[in-house]
């Protein structure tokens, strides 16, 4: 596949938002086709998806949550990414198959292998280049999200269930090769100049692609 796939991962309120948009528009002024998506959602199915999962009315099996998001993110990936890849643009995405890892497998305690299984072929083993991640505090995360808006469906689990989400995260950094964690406690400036150094090393290395001029 010719395109660049960008994911940003973390707990809510680390950044991904405003790093995606940065890394967008500097794609763009480039001159670079760049999408920007984000799961649950990025497709009209998506969109009904991601609403059931984020209503706080909405009383889910864990099971039941896995296998929507796994739905959501199928959708996105057949209809939106994987055109986009193989037509050469780069894809920037919040979040993917690392969040099911950990919040559906580390947070709600489902066995890590079906979710894996699952997101394996929700995603026909699309892997990306690089998946960032975003690493901040819980309480800090929480903070940030609070100060914003009204805490949705998920960020209301409590303190123990992110604390795990969180957990979950350091244990998937260690152990997958194209991910990489960054402070997402320093400043957007800074962490943006990191996101961009990481870029520029994984230029012609094992996940390649990522050509930033
Ligand atoms: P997100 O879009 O990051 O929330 P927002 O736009 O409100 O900042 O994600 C929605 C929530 O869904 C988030 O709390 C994490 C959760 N989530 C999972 O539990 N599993 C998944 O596989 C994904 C993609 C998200």
């Amino acid at each position: 596949m010719k395109g660049c796939f960008i994911v940003f991962e973390g707990l809510d309120g680390s950044g991904k938002t405003t790093q995606a948009q940065r890394l967008f528009r500097y794609f763009e002024k480039r001159g670079r086709e760049v999408i920007a998506v984000e799961e649950p959602g990025g497709t009209p199915f998506g969109e009904r998806i991601r609403a059931i999962l984020l209503d706080e009315r909405s009383s889910l099996e864990p099971l039941t949550e896995l296998l929507l998001y796994q739905a959501s993110r199928h959708e996105l990936t057949r209809r939106v990414i994987r055109p986009a890849l193989e037509r050469g643009a780069m894809v920037i995405c919040q979040r993917y198959g690392y969040s099911s890892l950990a919040y559906q497998g580390y947070g709600r305690g489902l066995p890590l292998e079906w979710v894996a299984a699952l997101t394996e072929r929700a995603t026909e083993g699309l892997t990306p280049s690089v998946a960032f991640f975003l690493d901040v505090p819980v309480e800090e995360g929480l903070k940030r999200v609070k100060r914003e808006r009204q805490p949705d469906r998920m960020e209301s689990q409590g303190l123990e269930f992110l604390r795990r989400v969180e957990q979950g995260y350091q244990e998937l950094a260690a152990h997958h090769p194209e991910m990489v964690r960054l402070d997402g406690t320093k400043g957007p400036e800074h962490l943006f100049e990191d996101i961009l150094r990481a870029l520029e090393q994984t230029k012609g290395g094992q996940s390649g692609g990522v050509y930033l001029h």
